[in-house]
């Protein structure tokens, strides 16, 4: 039997997966790691945290494992996007990482726009100028420790940064160069001009290879450290979201992705380069060879979730947390949630926005609150579907996959709200399910990915809409959409207490 390594370097912890040649899961391994949040609004992560905790997820997935190391054949990534990674000359990390999440970067974004203008960055990188991007995160340490990005050589996404340390080479690939806004992502290479009109030399920026390109064996230390065999072949791997969609078979046009970790998206799979969407979705490179896709994303979706629990049921596990919530009726005895805990993307790109719960009631009890969370969870990410819909594409069927599909109550709930039928997969990890099939696929097991999909991909469940909750929710959700509106003005205000 030969195997795989999928390796999903995600916000809260590294996710190892090994799978055999039939798609099945044999050994999972997770190692969680904190945030650094020294302000409101940043957020940041060392480096050498996720270097430690992989090596320590490795060993112990090798440690599990029954059979021969030298089956183990191939090792890909899947990894959080955006995240900046500064290395000097001599490829040493000069600061803490900067995270997807971190949304310190408005004035960056300005300016970005006022160098290149809205038209212009849009027809290059196909994406508006967003605080979680690569290239605003440049200019902040550019512009706010100039003594830092003096020493700085080389920028890396943070995946790409972990196989470097397994390696010892650096690369980037497509699905996550398209995140910088550094990437003319029609026509696949680092723009020239972009980085012009920044002062960035072209070797600021990683080589770009292929997801599924072999780009070296691991590392004589990496093999003694974890007890990999030497002959483990590396491959570049994608960005999480792009590696969710090929763990979900979301590789031909028609097919969309709801996936719930830290943040949510909705993504939509695109075969061509040229589609219009005014920067209103982003609109990425795959981790297929010369494809695409569209997405829409919100900031906080299990992050609300788990901030939640965090504050107010800091005992309880998820599953206690969620338990009895299908008795609390659609839309929580009146109580709506909007989980703009660190600002939002789509459909409103706002830093300064804050999250609310709108109609607390004296009768409400805890599983309310629970439910609205899901709820406007929910709701947020229906609102990228309203823009996928508006553009005309069809929604009726949509792949779950993330912690919002591992709870029957939330996959129901996703029916009814984005009145499509919601499928469940038996592997929810969709993200290193996608790095597992990379490697898969670049060990030569599969002329395609979509051929690794037919063998890997199996359904476990449907879930189909409510009709009597769809008319619920479809009202619910119009008072849902007034709420950004109507506390925008407040939050504003409110961003002087923020410290
Ligand atoms: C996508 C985004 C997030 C991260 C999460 O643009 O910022 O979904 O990829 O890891």
């Amino acid at each position: 039997m030969k195997y795989v390594i999928g390796i999903d370097l995600g916000t809260s912890a590294v996710k190892i997966l090994l799978v055999n040649h039939t798609g099945e899961v044999c050994v999972e391994v997770s190692k969680s790691y904190p945030l650094i949040q020294p302000k409101s609004g940043y957020s940041e992560q060392n480096p050498e945290e996720w270097v430690e905790k992989t090596l320590e997820g490795l060993s112990e997935l090798i440690q599990k494992f029954q059979g021969d190391i030298k089956d183990i054949e191939g090792i890909s990534f899947s990894g959080q996007m955006h995240g900046l990674v500064l290395l000097d000359q001599k490829h040493h990390v000069l600061r803490n990482a900067i995270l997807w999440n971190d949304t310190r970067t408005t004035k960056q974004c300005q300016e970005i726009y006022e160098t290149v203008g809205k038209q212009r960055l849009l027809e290059i990188t196909k994406n508006p100028a967003l605080e979680g991007f690569t290239l605003p995160k440049i200019l902040w340490v550019k512009e706010n420790e100039p003594d830092t990005f003096a020493k700085a050589h080389v920028f890396m996404l943070p995946k790409d940064y972990l196989r470097y340390r397994m390696t010892g080479k650096i690369h980037t690939e497509y699905s996550d160069a398209a995140g910088t806004l550094l990437l003319s992502v029609s026509k696949r290479e680092w723009s020239s001009e972009l980085l012009d009109m920044f002062n960035l030399s072209p070797s600021f920026c990683p080589p770009i290879v292929e997801s599924h390109e072999c780009v070296g064996l691991i590392s004589d230390e990496w093999a003694r450290l974890t007890g990999l065999s030497r002959s483990t072949k590396v491959f570049a791997g994608g960005a999480d979201n792009a590696c969710g969609a090929i763990g979900a078979g979301i590789l031909s046009d028609g097919k969309t992705l709801c996936s719930i970790g830290t943040s949510g998206v909705v993504l939509s799979y695109e075969s061509r380069n040229d589609q219009d969407f005014e920067g209103k979705v982003h609109y990425f490179n795959h981790g297929e060879e010369n494809s695409f896709y569209t997405m829409g994303v919100t900031l906080a979706a299990g992050y609300s979730l788990s901030w939640f629990k965090k504050t107010f049921a800091v005992e309880e596990g998820f599953e206690e947390l969620l338990h009895g919530v299908e008795e609390i009726p659609v839309g929580s005895n009146g109580l709506l949630f909007t989980p703009y805990l660190v600002g939002e993307r789509t459909p409103h790109a706002d830093s300064f926005i804050r999250g609310s719960f709108i109609g607390i009631d004296a009768s409400h009890e805890s599983k309310h609150f629970v439910r609205s969370v899901l709820e406007g969870i929910t709701f947020s990410l229906n609102e990228s579907i309203e823009i996928f819909k508006n553009n005309g594409k069809i929604i009726d069927t949509i792949v779950s996959i993330g912690g919002g599909a591992k709870n029957d109550v939330w996959l129901q709930l996703q029916a009814d709200i984005f009145n499509a039928k919601i499928v469940k997969l038996t592997s929810e990890q969709g993200p290193g399910m996608g790095a597992a099939m990379l490697a898969a696929y670049g060990c030569g097991w599969f002329p395609s990915l979509k051929a690794c999909s037919e063998v890997f991909i199996e359904t476990a469940k449907t879930y189909l809409p409510n009709n009597e909750n769809v008319e619920a929710y479809k009202n619910l959700f119009v008072l849902y959409k007034k709420i950004y509106s109507q506390t925008k003005m407040l939050n504003e205000q409110l961003y002087e207490f923020r410290r």
